[in-house]
């Protein structure tokens, strides 16, 4: 397995102990390291019990199928133990603090990994627990979907830096957390969103800085057929996240039909492009069935590597 930074083996990182809130906190480096890390943990599939003896906490505020999943099963199989928590069960529903939750996680378990609504209630884990605190999705970012996005493609091409990645339809918090990752590996990103439902002004600037640095080039535009025309993947997400529903019929209206990836959009992109989406689909409006059920979709293999690379974060992570 080569992968383009040869010596990523033989470089000594420093995980342990971290927080994973952020991929612009992390190295190119270091972002190879935990690819790495997924390609050996998925060949040695239940083989390696890094985990025994250690529990992690997993707090949901919000619903979810891939995150929950696989999270809790890459702890399992490392040899450790997950407990599933909501914010309901959990004194915090009642008003316990997060200060408090967190220290007292602290003296339980060996990692937090939450989903939350606001970001700041990650930061405020973080600040308070003395154990690592894992991103498990936040209103700006999802940064655990990133690593398996980049490691999907580069399973898929054998390569990452050069390739370009076309985004189209909201610039959501999957997408702010792409630009991240892609950037700082290299991958040329091209965003089409509709005026208005841009990514995060504070992710472009971050991924334009990296992608200066990675020789790489970021894109921000509102037509989907000059944002597929070069691209070697084409990503989409749904139009309406989790708690925006009440937005819902505004949202459709400005972005259906235009920027819904349909067979005709796939046929301007060049010949061998492929299909992502982090999942769940709202099939026949982000998406049509004949496209993510086609040939060229890899949203399973994917959603599969939601389960190795938590693996690879938590092997270094603890
Ligand atoms: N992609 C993703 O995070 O899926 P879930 O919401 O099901 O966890």
């Amino acid at each position: 397995m080569s992968f383009e930074i040869g010596y990523i083996s033989k470089k000594k990182f420093n995980f342990k102990g971290r927080d994973f809130l952020e991929l612009q906190d992390f190295s190119a480096e270091e972002i190879w390291k935990i690819l790495k890390t997924t390609s050996i943990l998925k060949k040695r599939r239940v083989k390696v019990r890094k985990l025994r003896g250690k529990s992690v906490a997993m707090i949901f505020e919000k619903p979810s199928t891939r995150t929950r999943v696989s999270f809790e099963v890459a702890v399992e199989e490392l040899g450790g133990k997950a407990i599933y928590l909501t914010r309901s069960e959990l004194q915090l529903g009642r008003g316990e603090t997060i200060a408090d939750t967190a220290r007292v996680l602290s003296r339980y378990v060996h990692l937090i990994m939450a989903r939350v609504y606001k970001y700041e209630t990650l930061e405020e884990l973080a600040r308070y627990a003395t154990i690592p605190v894992v991103n498990g999705l936040s209103d700006i970012n999802h940064p655990l979907q990133t690593l398996a996005d980049l490691y999907t493609i580069w399973e898929k091409f054998k390569k990452l830096r050069g390739l370009t990645i076309a985004w189209v339809g909201d610039g959501s918090n999957v997408c702010n957390s792409l630009l991240i990752g892609a950037s700082k590996l290299g991958v040329n990103v091209n965003v089409a969103t509709p005026p208005g439902y841009e990514p995060h002004p504070k992710y472009i600037e971050w991924a334009e800085v990296n992608a200066r640095q990675s020789n790489s080039s970021i894109k921000i535009m509102h037509e989907p057929e000059e944002a597929v025309v070069d691209a070697d993947v084409i990503m989409t997400d749904v139009f309406v996240s989790m708690g925006q529903e009440e937005e819902r019929e505004k949202r459709l209206s400005v972005f259906y039909p235009k920027y819904q990836v349909n067979s005709e959009l796939v046929s301007k992109a060049k010949s061998g492009v492929v299909f992502m989406h982090p999942l769940p689909a709202h099939r026949g409006e982000e998406v049509t069935d004949e496209v993510i059920d086609s040939s060229y979709s890899l949203v399973w293999d994917q959603a599969e590597n939601r389960l190795h690379t938590s693996k690879a974060l938590l092997y270094l992570l603890l």
